[in-house]
């Protein structure tokens, strides 16, 4: 595993799995206007899935049956005990039978495609246009899994066996409904680990119909009832007794750092994957072609409105391109020009908040720091908070709060200096090393930001949300992380929910 736990780089924008083709986009209008990222109408595969989509999302999806709700820390127990004696016979289970199960989930989350569109439309407020690649990249982890699980099999590395780590729990988060538990859940069962999965509050629903699509591949290819508990409770003594218990061994969490730090407060010695949150800027040097560098950047920041622990929080822009009227103008106009509304009216780019805006959120987009004036305004545009339109800062400031803070929504900050380098410091300065984005058509420039800057997903020339499976593994660095580092999407995340033994120690 030791390779993946260094910085991947992404430098080509030739993508070619099933999410990348429907979120591809072509660079610019060929008349010279200005190119608006998630313009709906530039990008025909988004055409296609709005087409699609059309009628679908007007109704909500029944909530299934089969999950658990615990109320009491009994009730939790009574369910953890269930799960864990699935363990024995799913962790005998050959890794080709495990990736044949996975492979029937792929088709059945393929045939949920509509259902799990119009739940997160519904329930979170995520637009169609980023919902459906959203349900590619489950389909995509399932079949990539079920290859990884292919490759636990005994021979795959000579002298030595895989033991699943044992019974998981898997919290993951809002913002990713759908593609985060898939994906979490499947590398457990690829790796012979039963599964409890606690869908996030905010996201119950989401959850629910995901696991149900999982549950009916799982029944397709014949594996075993027990290897998949959805748990629905609330918060508080509950939560914690589930990812604390003495019979669960490990945790994969996907959330805030907040979270993170609460779970560690709980158990010292949990054994927990994590992936929380991102500090992520994207810096344009004055080689960069504008028109790409603001059509990634938009796309970046206000994707989903900028709810995604990889969005683009900070601009930094370098030397004259710092002093660029046309690439401030083609900016502002971009931003201003994003269509904010209901996630249920197809046209819309930029969608509501899951839920109203608060805290630092809220503080990002009301208050300005000294040095900081508005490029573009936001807006709220509804009574509860919830829509607002999105907002460009300029000067923040090295050190000041909106330069190191996670706001996890719709604000932009722009920052201004004279070298690479001092931006490689800016970018650097952060806790968090999620992901980071470069525009430059110089390779001495690109050479040597890659050579440092801090990231787990580094990207140059492109946008820096949306990893693909397999293409571009996910997962940071610093406080970004916290376990042994193994990508997600990447070649041994499922490897690592387990551990190789010597066979001469396996009776
Ligand atoms: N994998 C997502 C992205 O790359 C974030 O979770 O945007």
């Amino acid at each position: 595993a030791q390779e993946e736990a260094f910085r991947v780089a992404f430098r080509d924008r030739d993508e070619p799995s099933t999410a990348a083709r429907r979120a591809a986009r072509p660079p610019a209008d060929a008349a010279g206007s200005i190119p608006f990222a998630n313009t709906p109408d530039t990008d025909p595969a988004v055409g296609v899935a709005r087409a699609w989509a059309r009628g679908l999302v007007a109704r909500d999806v029944p909530v299934p049956d089969g999950a658990v709700t615990v109320s009491t820390t009994d009730e939790v127990d009574a369910v953890v005990a269930r799960a864990a004696s699935a363990l024995p016979g799913w962790a005998a289970t050959p890794p080709a039978d495990r990736a044949r199960a996975l492979h029937a989930v792929a088709v059945a989350l393929e045939d949920a495609r509509a259902d799990l569109v119009a739940t997160m439309v519904h329930e979170t407020g995520k637009t169609v246009a980023e919902a459906d690649p959203e349900v590619s990249e489950a389909v995509d982890f399932a079949r990539y899994y079920a290859d990884r699980a292919a490759e636990l099999a005994d021979g795959t590395v000579p002298g030595a066996v895989h033991r699943p780590a044992g019974l998981t729990v898997v919290t993951p988060p809002w913002n990713f409904p759908v593609a985060i538990p898939v994906g979490s859940v499947l590398a457990s069962l690829a790796a012979g680990s039963p599964v409890l999965v606690k869908p996030a509050p905010q996201a119950p629903r989401c959850g629910q119909v995901a696991m149900a699509a999982i549950r009916r591949g799982l029944d397709e290819a014949g594996a075993p009832g027990g290897i998949l508990t959805v748990v629905l409770s609330p918060e508080g003594d509950v939560g914690r007794r589930l990812v604390t218990h003495p019979d669960v061994a490990r945790v994969i969490l996907t959330g805030s750092i907040e979270t993170a730090q609460l779970f560690a407060g709980w158990r010292s010695d949990l054994d927990v994957l994590a992936e929380t949150s991102g500090k992520n800027a994207l810096v344009i040097t004055p080689s960069a072609d504008v028109d790409l560098a603001v059509a990634d950047l938009v796309r970046s920041a206000f994707g989903h409105a900028g709810q995604k622990c990889s969005a683009a929080s900070l601009a930094i822009l370098v030397g004259s391109a710092g002093r660029s009227d046309r690439l401030r103008r083609q900016l502002a106009d971009a931003v201003a020009s994003l269509r904010v509304g209901p996630a249920t009216d197809l046209g819309t780019s930029v969608g509501p908040l899951t839920e109203p805006a608060s805290g630092k959120l809220l503080r990002a987009l009301t208050t300005l720091d000294p040095g900081e004036s508005w490029l573009v305004a936001p807006r709220q545009l509804d009574e509860e908070g919830r829509l607002w339109s999105p907002g460009v800062k300029h000067g923040v400031a090295p050190g000041s709060w909106f330069h190191t803070t996670e706001c996890f929504g719709p604000v932009l900050g722009i920052m201004r200096v004279q070298t690479l380098d001092e931006a490689i410091d800016l970018q650097n300065a952060v806790a968090f090393g999620l992901t980071g984005g470069l525009h430059s058509l110089d390779e001495g420039e690109i050479e040597h930001w890659l050579d440092r800057v801090e990231v787990g997903n580094a990207y140059v020339n492109r946008h820096i949300t949306g990893a693909i499976v397999q293409r571009q593994p996910f997962g940071g660095w610093k406080a970004s992380t916290v376990g042994p580092g193994a990508k997600a999407g990447g070649p041994h995340y499922v490897a690592q929910i387990g551990d190789w033994q010597d066979s001469a120690d396996v009776p």
